[in-house]
């Protein structure tokens, strides 16, 4: 059994199809550098434990860098009959300094609790890979809400026309469901960053008097693990990661679904940028948004990881089965998926040409002041149940002469009431409409520039 953890108990190797089923090198090989710093941490364990010498110690921390060289040099390979990463490095170690030494390094661990410290390491790291990518599409939305601060666009409820909003404030709220998303990742962090389940053992914990503080202290852990069977068969860190790159797609795929939108000829309210836009085989004039395409799609298969892992985990017994072991693929693709997708997205956010003329003729059609007249008729001193059904009339009388709300005549606006007077027209300008939205949180400029600010201030907090 040349290169296996297991065999005492077994009369023959195992099959070709049980290998092939077992094998996780071509996944878990990723891994590999994480692995070897768990060995280092848990080398040192067994030296302060009385249970290397420092001899013994040196050499294994000798043969662990050597490893850790040649893997970065890429000539590092698991071998085919290597069941996993754990396995395949202990294997190489063991050719690196000898089964004397090398032999040694497992006493005390399993890879139940090696697997569980270590995907989280792996994890720790890529969220903060993960976290600076969405605050760069977060900058990118910045930019362009303060490049068109003074734009006007008609807002929608349903997809029809509401309220004339800015273009900035419509940006922005992207930009905040965004920065939720990187605040995840940092409450995400900061539960696992003090949890490591070295010391955890297959389940039941270890009998060699080894140090988990000190290990978690190595790997860079606040904390270790307080109950070692919870340490080797709990995956909601797993889960919970993967439900963060979901929800970056979903909340991507809201701006994608617009990008898409907004650039058809019905709308015409953004150009693509060349380079970050495609063409067609066939028809010459085409300028497609794949990039926000692939970004709709994508999302569905950041949801998919999620929903699969769950569908793992659900009433899967205590403590460890090699269920987990479908952990990483998901959550890999899910990494993968974002640090691909989310370059290009911001690429395309950041080049994006806004069409705020086009904007601004559309922001007051759709009797999209309607609520303006009602609101203007309150702070008069008319009830809102009436100026409700006063505007509704404005709305009737200029549809039925096929005109927008400022087009009625002051004679119009009396016929309807008398409170209606030409004191009226000041809010039926979509600038007199986004100005009186000036509470906090709201659309009138000098908000939104605050609003901007406040953004900003969040986004040095990371
Ligand atoms: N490769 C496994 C995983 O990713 C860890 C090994 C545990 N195997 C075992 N037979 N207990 O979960």
């Amino acid at each position: 059994n040349e290169g296996k953890l297991w065999g005492g108990r077994f009369a023959g190797g195992p099959s070709p199809e049980l290998e092939a089923l077992s094998r996780s090198t071509h996944f878990d090989w990723r891994l590999a550098l994480y692995d070897l710093a768990g060995s280092h941490a848990h080398a040192k364990a067994l030296g302060a434990a009385g249970l290397l010498t420092a001899d013994e110690e040196n050499e294994l921390h000798r043969g662990l860098d050597v490893l850790a060289e040649r893997y970065t040099a890429g000539t590092l390979r698991p071998a085919a009959s290597d069941e996993d990463v754990h396995g395949a490095l202990e294997r190489l170690l063991i050719e690196e300094v000898g089964p004397d030494v090398g032999g040694k390094l497992r006493a005390g661990r399993s890879r139940n609790d090696q697997i569980a410290t270590l995907f989280r390491s792996y994890l720790l790291d890529h969220q903060r890979v993960v976290s600076g990518l969405v605050l760069d599409l977060v900058d990118a939305l910045a930019q362009q809400a303060e490049a068109n601060l003074g734009a006007i666009m008609p807002g929608r409820t349903h997809l029809q026309h509401a309220q004339p909003v800015l273009l900035s404030h419509h940006l922005l709220a992207h930009a905040w469901a965004l920065l939720r998303d990187v605040d995840r990742l940092g409450d995400w962090h900061d539960r696992v960053v003090a949890d490591s389940p070295y010391g955890s053992g297959a389940l039941a914990g270890q009998s060699l008097g080894l140090d988990p503080e000190l290990v978690a202290r190595e790997l860079g852990f606040t904390g270790s693990t307080a109950n070692s069977i919870d340490g080797t068969a709990s995956r909601d860190f797993v889960a919970e990661f993967a439900f963060v790159c979901a929800q970056v797609g979903v909340d991507v795929s809201r701006i994608a679904e617009e990008v898409i939108l907004w650039a058809t000829k019905e709308f015409d309210f953004v150009t693509l940028h060349d380079s970050w836009s495609t063409g067609s085989s066939i028809m010459p004039q085409k300028k497609n948004p794949d990039i926000s395409e692939l970004a709709r799609g994508k999302a569905g298969r950041l949801v998919g990881n999620l929903t699969g892992l769950l569908t793992t985990l659900k009433a899967l017994p205590l403590a460890y089965n090699r269920d987990l072991q479908e952990d990483k693929e998901p959550v890999f693709d899910s990494l993968d998926t974002l640090e691909v997708l989310l370059p290009a997205f911001t690429g395309q956010i950041a080049t994006l040409v806004y069409n705020t003329e086009r904007m601004a003729e559309l922001a007051p059609q759709g009797f999209s002041l309607a609520t303006d007249i009602a609101e203007w008729l309150v702070r008069e001193g008319t009830p809102f149940r009436i100026a409700h059904e006063l505007a509704g009339a404005c709305v009737r009388a200029a549809e039925d002469r096929g005109v927008e709300l400022a087009d009625l005549t002051d004679e119009e606006f009396a016929a309807i009431s008398s409170a209606l007077t030409p004191q009226v027209r000041l809010v039926l300008t979509v600038e007199g409409s986004v100005a009186s939205r000036n509470g906090r949180g709201g659309t009138a400029p000098e908000r939104v520039r605050e609003q901007l600010d406040e953004l900003r201030a969040r986004m040095a907090v990371f």
